[in-house]
């Protein structure tokens, strides 16, 4: 993996990415209970019933984490607020929750880092749960609320600011998948979470823009869909799972509109009124971000809609069991700026990989996350090279991690984990990172 800050744009931020939830260890500092507590006490949802109780204890740790993103040469640090600690019962302040975040944007801003933030990256208080969560309504008001008490304290000093974390996440895999908190199989739970969660996003752009901030973005995961196999069949399938995936957000928050295909099956189960909200929804951002890992190949499945099933491919696979496809963050790029965004600058907010990464001698080697890293920073360069307005690329993520339903075993990060100790040990990508970022 051999680049220069020179083969890209000037101003091009290089970073990494967290989440509050699976490095901070919310049992410290006051925060509340979350949906993904829960949701990992019930046997099943999480591998050996895990929870983000400790973490990596980025809590007391943080000042070190960000010696390390210094040290790794990045511009900027994607990190997010958890709800939960802000306000742990939904509404009520925790002071030391936002006394913490407040400690870590200084932290960063002393070393030169950016602070780029994400104010919901799944961190959802059970009251608020308990309260039908995103199937209601009323969360996208008491979100904005918990968007202004958070920002009031730190938004003066961040670079950007995203309010959602991967809306497919938090509705689809969560309320129709089941394999995410809070782990319902629901179509019109799914229907109403999908919208909800954009009309929050909407709320919380127009909330801080009130506040005077600028730099606002959204921040979508995308996977490339392929057809299975040449029927037209499989080819219809593959078209609805992009929609349902990629294009519904897209269009929901650039267009004011949701896919035709996707409404056939969720139509009937939408909110009243739900086309009057566009408005809020389609809130001018100043960027999009794109967070990709992999593509999947779609076939049809029978049964009710959507009647779709993903079939194993044949490339490489991550330990996720995740095909490696960088010519999908390709795809993406060229795409969301020809359909949906035009020149509005877009960033790759999350790319990387879990490998089984094991320290031999004092040493991490993890040579599939640097081919992997060399691949898609080869197809951002390929983006640019035709005109696509990227400026920036986020690697998941600093250091392993609570990988939500797969535990602690997925490692993801540049720096690796002890979890028993919580030693932190730079692997090989690392210092290939920090060494090609070199000023
Ligand atoms: C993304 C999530 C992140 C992490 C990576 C592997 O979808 O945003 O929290 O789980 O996948």
């Amino acid at each position: 993996m051999q680049f220069t800050r020179a083969d890209f744009p000037e101003g091009f931020n290089f970073g990494v990415a967290t989440s509050s939830y699976q490095i901070e260890g919310h049992s410290f500092g006051g925060a509340g209970r979350t949906q993904w507590d829960d949701f990992a006490a019930t046997p099943g949802n999480v591998k050996n019933a895990e929870t983000g109780a400790i973490a990596a204890d980025h809590y007391h740790r943080y000042e070190a984490d960000m010696d390390l993103v210094a040290q790794g040469n990045f511009d900027c640090y994607r990190f997010s607020t958890s709800w939960a600690r802000v306000m742990p019962d939904g509404f009520t302040v925790n002071p030391d929750g936002l006394d913490f975040y407040d400690r870590l944007t200084d932290a960063m801003l002393a070393r030169g880092i950016k602070p780029c933030a994400t104010l919901y990256h799944w961190e959802l208080p059970v009251p608020i749960l308990d309260r039908g969560g995103w199937r209601n309504r009323d969360i996208a008001d008491w979100f904005a609320d918990y968007t202004h008490t958070i920002m009031a304290r730190i938004g003066d000093r961040m670079h950007s600011v995203a309010p959602i974390n991967e809306p497919w996440c938090v509705a689809w895999l969560s309320h129709f998948m089941g394999a995410h908190a809070p782990g319902l199989r629901d179509i019109r739970a799914t229907a109403r979470a999908m919208h909800h969660v954009l009309l929050a996003h909407g709320k919380a752009i127009h909330t801080m823009r009130g506040l005077g901030m600028d730099n606002l973005g959204a921040v979508f995961n995308f996977e490339w869909a392929d057809p299975a196999d040449h029927t037209p069949e499989a080819a219809e399938k593959a078209a609805l799972y992009d929609a349902i995936y990629n294009r519904w957000f897209l269009g929901g928050v650039f267009k004011g509109e949701y896919p035709a295909n996707v409404l056939d099956g969720l139509g009937v189960h939408m909110p009243d009124k739900w086309q009057d909200d566009f408005p809020t929804i389609t809130a001018p951002v100043d960027w999009c971000g794109l967070n990709y890992y992999t593509r999947k190949l779609i076939g049809p499945d029978g049964g009710a809609w959507p009647g779709l099933k993903e079939v194993e491919g044949p490339l490489e696979k991550t330990l996720m069991g995740w095909e490696i496809y960088p010519e999908g963050l390709y795809n993406f790029l060229t795409r969301t700026a020809r359909e949906y965004t035009g020149t509005l600058p877009l960033t790759v907010t999350e790319n990387g990989l879990a490998s089984p990464d094991v320290i031999e001698n004092g040493r991490i080697d993890d040579p599939q996350r640097s081919s992997y890293i060399a691949a898609h920073l080869a197809s951002v360069r390929r983006a640019i090279s035709e005109g696509v307005p990227v400026n920036g690329y986020y690697l998941w993520s600093l250091m392993d991690n609570y990988e939500w339903a797969f535990g602690y075993e997925q490692r993801f990060g540049l720096v690796h984990v002890d979890f028993d100790t919580l030693e932190r040990t730079p692997k090989a990508s690392y210092h290939q990172m920090a060494q090609n970022l070199r000023r």
